[in-house]
């Protein structure tokens, strides 16, 4: 979604500006824009399609000042174009805008009825209108912001430039995520961290209601009546090389060879193997509290969603307590049944996913206790919820989530085993047991990231293909869901993903000798029946794609190729050890197709809009 930067300081910033919004791009976006006031003038940039567009701009006109806003923007309203793209300048003043402003069309009317004339089809134009209007009633820029700020209606993080008082920015946050950057007597705002990494890592996360006041001497942070509030200023723990491509041709490729070290993030200082123990700073449930939980909800969006069915099938199967999976956009809307012994875990990325973060207040709403398991670092979620388990994946880049996925079901796995020794479902020896599996996995998927010369030949046999069919069953089945996303997102083939069994009762009726299908087949209990399953594509001239292990030659024999997964014992470190080859095939096959992998066409990365 669209992505906000902002400069004050004393070094001239469109390149700082420009910086920051190609580490923003992984959010998604249309077209791009800055504004600068360049000796007491405002001047603003804007061009459709890719921040080159911006940059080659730039550079036969260029601008030149201490202080600017930038904007990457993600349609909502109007059609992306020039005249919409942010910054939204109106006569002194300059806005960019992450948000929607739900009440626009009556604000709008009103000005217009005034004899406001409109250039965009934006909701954000209004905001420009509005504080420019204030400003000529005799309004200082700081008043004219409050006032507007009262008028408007949903969900706004904006950067606002005003060239009467040519050294303030003012930032302001309500629902749509926004941070304040310090540096050595310079100050900085974005969307997002990874953005603000080479310059700074002390932010403050600024929250719902709040407004910065940011000249080259400080921050000033107040409440939207203009009270003053203290800012609490944290280090960001990750490295700026975390958020450069370090040699991998996309952020996606690093990020999916990454998994490795980042499961091993995940899980250190989490677990002490010798005593078969899973501890959480962040979340110390009592055991009577525990046990108290009569069912857990599992909420979430897209990748994380199927992290969450996986979850259910670990917690159901050791810890026994009744687990339901549902999507944001789904449980917010259908008066859910929770109250307060149930726990509402929300799983996101980014912790700013707009229907997840509904879905969270609406079960704080109905009294359950809410869990996080979130990636980043103060990010809406993991800070309204009561608890929350961090992943540490390290900043996520490419929009199709790899590392994020993993290292949830990493979370989720660690999470089940605390539970069920509370609960008293899994002994000591049990968990030591379960421990010393989880440790071995970073290896095992080392070892598909050492040799991926065959799937790299598979995606160059299969790249011209239009459509696939992903099985699996059980624990597997979200994770065919999984493989299937991944390839539709970044290579734009049509792909589905069916619970094996499920096949027969329509999907079947798909199957010829151009259908290539994906059958996740480990060892296992549902092992047998997936062989069935996998004869009955047979027979009907499909093409197999196994997944197995090295012991299970037969299915090997049958299939038209087969991808081997090193051996282990437990299935739900399998699933996780299955991800990493669908993965592979997803992002080689696209390579092939030769699509924007790191950014798919109309995708953003942290959806902050319903
Ligand atoms: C798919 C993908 C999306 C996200 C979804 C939720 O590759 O990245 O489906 O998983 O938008 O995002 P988060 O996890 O940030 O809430």
């Amino acid at each position: 979604m669209c992505g906000i930067v902002g400069y004050v300081g004393f070094q001239d910033c469109p390149l700082i500006l420009l910086d920051a919004l190609k580490r923003l791009e992984y959010r998604g976006y249309d077209s791009a824009g800055i504004a600068v006031i360049q000796n007491g003038r405002l001047l603003c940039h804007r061009t459709v399609g890719k921040l080159i567009n911006l940059e080659r701009l730039l550079l036969t006109q260029p601008v030149s000042g201490h202080i600017g806003i930038g904007h990457t923007r993600w349609a909502t309203h109007g059609a992306p174009s020039e005249i919409n793209a942010h910054p939204h300048v109106v006569d002194k003043v300059a806005v960019v805008h992450n948000g929607i402003i739900e009440n626009y069309v009556a604000l709008r009317q009103e000005l217009e009825d005034k004899g406001t004339r409109f250039s965009s089809q934006t909701d954000t134009e209004v905001i420009a209108q509005l504080i420019a209007l204030y400003l000529k009633e005799g309004n200082s820029f700081e008043e004219a912001v409050c006032n507007t700020i009262a008028r408007l209606e949903g969900s706004f993080a904006l950067g606002i430039l005003c060239a009467d008082e040519p050294e303030t920015l003012i930032a302001v946050r309500q629902e749509s995520p926004l941070i304040l950057g310090f540096g050595e007597g310079e100050y900085f705002i974005a969307s997002d961290a990874p953005a603000l990494l080479p310059y700074t890592k002390k932010v403050h996360f600024m929250n719902d209601g709040e407004m910065a006041v940011i000249t080259p001497t400080g921050v000033t942070l107040k409440d939207f009546s203009g009270n003053l509030l203290p800012y609490e200023v944290t280090e960001i723990p990750w490295s700026p090389l975390l958020a450069e491509k370090a040699g991998y041709k996309h952020f996606m490729q690093k990020e999916i060879f990454e998994q490795p070290r980042a499961i091993i993030d995940t899980f250190r200082g989490r677990i002490y193997p010798n005593k078969g123990e899973v501890v959480f700073e962040e979340f110390n449930l009592s055991q009577e509290e525990i046990k108290e939980i009569e069912k857990i909800w599992i909420v979430a969006c897209g990748t994380s969603w199927h992290a969450g069915l996986v979850g259910k099938y670990m917690l159901e199967r050791l810890c026994r307590i009744p687990v339901e999976v549902d999507l944001g956009s789904e449980f917010r809307y259908r008066d859910p049944i929770i109250n307060k012994k149930m726990l509402l875990v929300l799983i996101s990325q980014s912790g700013e996913t707009a229907d997840t973060l509904a879905a969270m207040r609406e079960g704080k709403r109905k009294g359950a206790k809410t869990l996080a398991i979130c990636n980043v670092l103060g990010s809406t979620i993991a800070r309204e919820c009561d608890y929350v388990i961090y992943t540490h994946a390290g900043p996520e880049i490419g929009v199709a989530s790899t590392k994020a996925f993993t290292t949830q079901l990493t979370v989720l796995y660690l999470l089940t085993l605390y539970f069920a020794k509370r609960l008293g479902k899994l002994d000591e020896m049990k968990v030591k047991e379960y421990l010393s599996q989880l440790m071995v996995l970073p290896g095992k998927i080392e070892k598909i990231l050492d040799d991926t010369k065959s799937i790299e030949e598979l995606a160059i046999k299969y790249s011209k293909v239009e459509d696939f069919l992903y099985l699996g069953r059980g624990v597997y089945f979200p994770i065919a869901l999984e493989g299937a996303l991944k390839l539709k997102e970044i290579s734009y083939i049509h792909a589905e993903a069916y619970a094996a069994g499920e096949m027969k009762h329509g999907p079947i009726a798909l199957i010829d000798e151009n259908m290539p299908v994906v059958i996740l087949a480990p060892k296992g209990e549902t092992f047998e029946k997936i062989r069935s399953n996998m004869e009955e594509v047979l027979s009907r001239k499909g093409r197999v794609i196994a997944l197995t292990e090295p012991e299970c030659q037969e299915i090997a024999a049958k299939a038209e190729d087969t991808i081997f997964i090193p051996p282990l014992e437990n299935s739900f470190l399998k699933a996780i050890l299955l991800t990493v080859p669908l993965q592979l095939l997803a992002y080689y096959i696209a390579v092939f197709r030769g699509t924007d992998i790191d950014q798919p066409r109309n995708l953003a990365k942290s959806v902050t809009v319903e």
